[in-house]
């Protein structure tokens, strides 16, 4: 089935966001100075760039895990449902936890999330997600961490796909209908 056709406008730039997840890493650093070895779980697949640039600039140690849930597909409305596609390979009872999102928009997600891993009783568990939304929220959540806050735009770039493209872009564009 064709898209529509659109162009891509840039919204934040690829230095933005480094110089973004430079001071997030720090503030991550001491929240977590204890710890021991931090789990850090990205949500697939658009955190996958996020998590890569994140965890280079965290100078703790770290474990990568990823976890797969069920959202968007190729629509541009957020399912309700959320289910388990991939599950993490780690147990984390016990474990200090940051879950990595790229975008928290109605809020299901990362609620979802939150509930499944807490019912495994990590020791701490903590959010960061890239942009947010705020304005489209319907469950009332906010990650602990937010790298940019942004309006009700459709993005991609940066991990971040429509129809699964895009992700490869190095900047965060906002998608604009041409037709
Ligand atoms: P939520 O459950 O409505 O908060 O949806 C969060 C998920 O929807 C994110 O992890 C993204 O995968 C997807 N999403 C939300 N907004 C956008 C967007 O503007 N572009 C691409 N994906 C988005
Ligand atoms: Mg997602």
């Amino acid at each position: 089935m064709s898209q529509p056709s659109y162009v891509i406008d840039e919204m934040i730039s690829a230095k933005a966001i480094a110089a973004r997840i430079e001071a997030l890493a720090q503030e991550i650093e001491k929240d977590f100075k204890d710890t021991n070895k931090l789990v850090v779980v990205g949500l697939l697949r658009g955190s996958f760039v996020f998590i890569a640039d994140l965890v280079r600039e965290l100078g703790l140690p770290v474990e990568v895990d990823f976890l797969e849930v069920s959202s968007y597909g190729d629509a541009m409305e957020s399912s309700r449902e959320v289910r388990i596609l991939k599950d993490l390979r780690t147990g984390i009872e016990g474990r200090d936890v940051l879950v990595v999102e790229d975008i928290v928009d109605t809020g299901y997600t990362l609620s979802h999330v939150i509930k499944l891993l807490e019912s495994r009783a990590p020791r701490q568990l903590r959010t960061i997600a890239l942009l947010d939304k705020p304005t489209r929220r319907e469950v009332d959540i906010r990650a602990d961490w937010i790298g940019f806050e942004i309006p009700d735009e459709f993005v991609v770039g940066y991990g971040i796909d429509y129809a699964q493209r895009n992700r490869n872009l190095g900047f965060i564009g906002k998608v604009r209908f041409t037709e």
